[in-house]
């Protein structure tokens, strides 16, 4: 019997670079206050690139060595997306040439590319599916208020993505805990365009991100860590046995305090935060693409990883995956 494993990593970033000192010319904040509170110092952001033209970047680069007819599944988690329809994975599917793949998108917020995984493992094994694309991307840029100084500091643009082949002879994704609270989904929402039309006038819009800073913060202290602990303790793993944690980079406070809340050793959560800012549904794709390219998670199936994602909706969940 033959498992899905992650075999190939990859990522696009735009090539602008906006740094804290570059913010601090249009907004009243300063380096050392962004870097205070969340470790970021630069992010990059899309001056003409969109989510499709990065999630085709990605596409490309992790479809070049193999025969693209064989793709059967081609997901793309995004809350950015540069049209409501079609989605963003169709677009990668016809630049890719992959035309027997089943193409869809994903929206849960930072806890997309989790959310995706997650779903293709579950296709993966059926029979009917053997290869697939699943890609994290955002444009974060586009939905924020570049006025307000508590959201614009915190986000950045990119796109990162992996092939999932199934070629292992032993199991990868281990096991999963994943969850979704609507009744939060206030603590974090935005892009609401309601429009006019003939029977409706417009009333309120929220047409940029709007975030309850503190909430989400509790929210990954409390829930996200818990989430954490009981995978662990569901498959009887020690928190030592976890070579690396790759947990959505919100900011580098929450990832230390939640080393700590799981007593998971804060060298093993790796973090680029402070070079791309939080990236939403990319997050985690591009930790991991800087992992495998830098030789700390070679992909040869023995590091034991921790996938933790949280964000909007509520959404929150973890994998446990060899890689
Ligand atoms: N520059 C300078 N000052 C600022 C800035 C800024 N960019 N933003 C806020 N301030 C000011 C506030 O106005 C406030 O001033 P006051 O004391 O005069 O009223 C002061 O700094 C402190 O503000 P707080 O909101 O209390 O700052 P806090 O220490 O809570 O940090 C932060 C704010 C970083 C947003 C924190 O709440 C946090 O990390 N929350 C998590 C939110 C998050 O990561 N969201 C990402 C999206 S969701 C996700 O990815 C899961």
């Amino acid at each position: 019997m033959l498992y899905p494993k992650i075999t190939k990593t990859a990522k696009a970033l735009p090539k602008k670079r906006v740094t804290n000192h570059d913010l601090a010319q249009f907004l009243e904040t300063s380096d050392e206050w962004i870097t205070q509170r969340t470790g970021i110092k630069e992010r990059r952001i899309s001056v003409t690139e969109s989510v499709a033209s990065l999630s085709v970047e990605v596409a490309k680069k992790l479809s070049q060595d193999i025969d693209v007819t064989t793709i059967d599944l081609i997901i793309v988690a995004t809350m950015s997306a540069d049209y409501s329809t079609p989605s963003v994975a169709c677009v990668v599917q016809e630049s890719v040439g992959a035309v027997n793949a089943m193409c869809f998108d994903v929206n849960a917020a930072c806890s997309g590319f989790v959310y995706a995984l997650s779903i293709a493992e579950k296709y993966l094994s059926h029979p009917s599916y053997q290869t697939a694309l699943v890609i994290g991307t955002d444009v974060m840029s586009h939905l924020v208020d570049w006025s307000d100084r508590q959201t614009a500091v915190l986000f950045g643009d990119g796109s990162g993505g992996v092939l999932i082949e199934k070629t292992s002879s032993q199991q990868s994704f281990l096991a999963e805990s994943i969850h979704s609270d609507g009744k939060r989904h206030q603590a974090l929402f935005g892009h609401v365009i309601a429009r006019d039309n003939r029977f409706r006038q417009i009333g309120d819009t929220h047409p940029f991100l709007v975030m309850n800073g503190k909430q989400i913060f509790d929210f990954a202290m409390r829930d996200v860590s818990k989430n954490m602990l009981e995978l662990l303790l569901s498959h009887s793993i020690a928190t030592e046995d976890i070579d690396y944690v790759l947990a959505h980079q919100a900011n580098f406070r929450i990832l230390e305090a939640l080393a700590k809340k799981t007593n998971i050793s804060s060298d093993k959560f790796l973090s680029n935060v402070d070079r791309f800012g939080n990236t939403s549904a990319a997050s985690i794709p591009l930790l991991l693409d800087d992992a495998v390219k830098t030789g700390v998670i070679p992909l040869s199936g023995e590091s034991l990883c921790m996938l933790t994602g949280y964000g909007a909706g509520l959404t929150w969940g973890s994998l446990l995956i060899k890689l």
